[in-house]
């Protein structure tokens, strides 16, 4: 089992946190995806986590995004959207919730974002019209994700946000699949977004 604790202190704070392992007991049972912890203190710190995440994603990743009513869901991904359009050389462009839409779809230079929110959907069953298998083409963004039931797929990142006090979030980042070997490069990537445990 591999476990990362991760506090952000703001951008001043330097790089000091490390990947803690633990050996599983004999009897621990099958052991439990690696996941990240975070402390967001404001909106932009949430962005900083999301340039970080846009900054290792690629093609095929799909990113659940969980939590409840203004947690930050769309805060996260507008702001991962952003950063993969600079990071594109694309004009910066608006991103707006896909509360109405369900579905937003970016693409630049064939850098695909879905950017899903599934709240209002009644069931899985009723995903069909929305694009998701073409959405594992690039890379999905998914608000609501629990709406998908048996359609979630099982390779994918986790991203659960919650409240703290004032405009401070919690965020927990679980890998599932091939996730898992990719939360160092995360850690990385975070280290240089200025989070330190
Ligand atoms: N640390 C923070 N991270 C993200 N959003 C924050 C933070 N602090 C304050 N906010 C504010 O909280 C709100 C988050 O709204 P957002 O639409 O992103 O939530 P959501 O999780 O997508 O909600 P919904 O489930 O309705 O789609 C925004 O108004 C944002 O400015
Ligand atoms: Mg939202």
């Amino acid at each position: 089992m591999a476990a990362l604790g991760l506090v952000l202190k703001g951008s001043e704070a330097g790089p000091r946190f490390g990947i803690a392992t633990s050996p599983a007991a004999p009897d621990a049972g099958p052991p439990m995806d690696p996941a990240l912890t975070l402390s967001l203190t404001d909106l932009a710190a949430t962005g900083r986590l999301a340039a970080a995440l846009a900054g290792v994603a690629k093609r095929g990743d799909f990113i659940a995004l969980y939590g409840p009513l203004g947690a930050g869901k769309t805060a996260l991904a507008r702001a991962f959207i952003t950063a993969r359009a600079a990071a594109r050389g694309a004009p910066e462009e608006t991103v707006p919730s896909p509360t109405f839409t369900l579905v937003q779809v970016y693409d630049f230079g064939g850098d695909e974002i879905w950017h899903f929110d599934l709240f209002r959907i009644g069931g899985w069953e009723e995903t069909d019209e929305l694009g998701l298998d073409e959405a594992v083409h690039g890379i999905a963004l998914v608000e609501w994700p629990e709406r998908l039931g048996p359609l979630l797929p099982k390779d994918r990142l986790d991203v659960s946000l919650d409240y703290g006090e004032g405009e401070v979030r919690t965020a927990r980042i679980q890998a599932h699949g091939p996730w898992a070997a990719r939360l160092p490069a995360l850690s990385t990537a975070l280290t240089h977004a200025g989070f330190a445990s």
